[in-house]
């Protein structure tokens, strides 16, 4: 599956991609915005044990996003079960030196239109830190509506933080 927009292609995870997911998650700035089963330091063992995962599902539910041909990052919808089977749950993160460049908003638009189209879901939704205002904004460039703030509902790094819960519906 290969999905295109201009620069930006979302595409199978790959082992090769190990090292570059290494290189660039073990970042506080990209952390900080994670939930904490993201290990730090997070090692190439752990890239290749989660790209091995990613690809045991089918369909794919996580990808690599390429800007320009190189790997810069990656995004996921985690599918729900029971009664919420037909919702998914999005989540990505960008290395920093490609930040501000209208990536992860491009990546976001692609992993909805599979969600929907591909996936057959219904809903997807993303829960965002208070302090993450460029995730927000992704979200909301998107169509995501702010359903809620759900006050205190994170630690992270020791404070408590409100979460902002979106979700953008099929139509
Ligand atoms: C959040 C993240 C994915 C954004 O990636 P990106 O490619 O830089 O995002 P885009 O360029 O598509 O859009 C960012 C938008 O936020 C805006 N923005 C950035 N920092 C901001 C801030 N501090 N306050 C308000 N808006 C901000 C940008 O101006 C841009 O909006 P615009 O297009 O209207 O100008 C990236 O910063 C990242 O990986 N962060 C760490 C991990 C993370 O937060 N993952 C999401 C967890 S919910």
């Amino acid at each position: 599956m290969e999905l295109k927009h201009q620069h930006i292609r979302l595409r199978a995870l790959r082992q090769e991609d190990a090292d570059q997911i290494a290189q660039l998650i073990n970042n506080h700035k990209i952390l900080d915005n994670l939930r904490d089963s993201i290990p730090f330091p997070y090692l190439k063992s752990d890239a290749l044990k989660f790209i091995e995962l990613c690809g045991r599902l089918d369909p794919l539910r996580n990808f690599a996003i390429e800007y320009d041909g190189k790997f810069v990052g990656t995004i996921g919808l985690e599918q729900e079960t029971d009664v919420y089977r037909l919702s998914g749950h999005l989540g990505y993160w960008l290395g920093e030196p490609y930040w501000g460049k209208g990536i992860a908003s491009a990546a976001v638009d692609r992993m909805v239109e599979y969600g929907f189209h591909s996936l057959e879901l219904i809903r997807i939704h993303a829960c965002v830190y208070s302090f993450n205002k460029a995730s927000q904004r992704v979200l909301e460039k998107n169509g995501f509506k702010l359903e809620g703030i759900f006050e205190k509902a994170v630690v992270k790094n020791n404070n408590v933080y409100d979460e902002y819960h979106y979700a953008k519906v099929r139509n």
